[in-house]
């Protein structure tokens, strides 16, 4: 691995971003767990909760503080004197305590939601900003609804919450709208026109409303990003958020973009695991990286690359994400290779001619069943009028 190349920091709102999800509240402990196995993982920053919200909500972040290690212990607030306070209590106890608040910035949100006028809006965000810079150091500002939000005036409220102390301001497609070359254009342009931002973090927090969230991060990091928030499954707000597992593994996988994460990735699968059972939310078989599909082929032409050369159908190692192996699957549309190589794992050598027959009650049998398993394995290998002697591996 090239150590030179730049990390983009991990922002984890799974317990935050990924918590709303109807359904998927989880209870002190059961956060607590994922908070810290997410600090092993080696995530940067977790983002605890809104700690306002609920007492409930308020006692997690303050217990996530007190297990918390390495990362930064973050709590969201809206741009609210009391919300701020609220977080400022809970974050007591982190070791790298960091507030993040934050306003709606785009003309329908200024309009429809907030009532008020763009100049109020600046006024309201700097005030945020530096009331929570008295409480903490770190404070992050979001300006809610960014990719919808006009360039120029998105510039001219990072300058003004830069002025008052924020140290990385996120930049959340919060409707999930945007095209990719349109959010890395957005941050491209606050890179080149926002006064002092050579000495702040830009931060993508995109949503999944179109399936766009990972391409948008990752355009957002090749523009200058240098954080990315996210969460395990890609689990939030109604289609969900940047999934974790995708953006780590598109870095690790295309090295030429010079960009790495913290993350130790064999830890990827396990996480997953745990998100989903604490939450009862489970994850699409075909998920990128850790659906319980990602390293299973099951036609015959892909089965027959695989066993020749694992590179011929996978772009990445399953060990490298903590999947122990490939998974060769059998249905009606596997070949004889694979029909081999299973048989071989569960114990019988057989001769091409000995494969033939078997391949015949194979498919007959496979035409029926979805999914050809083990056991099925040595029924159809018995029931076959096979010559010769069956030799058992
Ligand atoms: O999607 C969003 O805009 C958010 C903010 C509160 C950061 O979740
Ligand atoms: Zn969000």
């Amino acid at each position: 691995m090239n150590m030179n190349r730049e990390k983009v920091q991990i922002f984890d709102t799974t317990l935050r971003d990924g918590e709303q999800v109807p359904g998927c509240k989880l209870d002190t402990k059961q956060k607590l767990v994922i908070a810290e196995r997410l600090d092993k993982m080696g995530v940067d920053i977790i983002e605890a909760g809104f700690p306002v919200s609920s007492p409930g909500d308020f006692l997690s972040v303050s217990e996530i503080c007190k297990i918390v290690e390495n990362a930064t212990v973050c709590g969201l607030t809206r741009a609210v004197k009391n919300d701020i306070d609220v977080a400022a209590a809970a974050l007591k106890h982190a070791k790298k305590p960091r507030i993040h608040t934050g306003i709606g910035t785009s003309e329908s949100h200024i309009l429809h939601k907030l009532n008020t006028t763009p100049e109020d809006i600046i006024a309201r965000a700097k005030y945020a900003v530096a009331h929570a810079k008295s409480y903490v150091e770190d404070v992050e500002f979001y300006a809610e609804d960014a990719g919808r939000t006009d360039n120029a005036f998105l510039a001219k409220v990072c300058e003004e919450v830069i002025k008052s102390g924020a140290t990385v301001l996120n930049i959340p497609d919060t409707t999930g709208y945007c095209l990719p070359e349109e959010y890395g254009a957005k941050i491209k342009y606050l890179k080149e026109n926002v006064k002092g931002i050579e000495n702040v973090i830009l931060s993508c927090h995109c949503h999944n409303d179109l399936g766009m969230a990972t391409a948008n991060s990752i355009a957002g990091a090749i523009n200058g990003a240098r954080q990315i928030e996210c969460t395990i499954n890609g689990i939030g707000e109604r289609a969900g958020n940047t999934a974790l597992e995708e953006v780590v593994m598109i870095f690790k996988q295309h090295p030429y973009l010079n960009l790495d994460t913290n993350i130790n990735t064999r830890e990827l699968n396990e996480m997953s695991r745990l998100v989903s059972e604490s939450m009862g939310m489970i994850v699409q078989p075909n998920k990128a990286i850790v659906g319980a599909n990602a390293f299973a082929h099951s036609s015959g032409i892909h089965q027959d690359g695989v066993i020749k050369n694992r590179a011929t159908y996978e772009i990445m190692d399953p060990l490298d994400v903590g999947v122990n192996e490939s998974s060769i699957i059998l249905t009606a549309r596997s070949g004889r290779a694979a029909l081999a190589y299973r048989a071989k794992k569960v114990g019988y050598e057989l001769t091409k001619t000995q494969l033939d027959i078997v391949y015949i009650e194979f498919l007959k049998f496979a035409d029926i069943k979805k999914e050809v398993v083990d056991a099925d394995i040595h029924q159809i290998i018995e029931a076959s009028k096979i010559e010769g002697e069956l030799i058992r591996s």
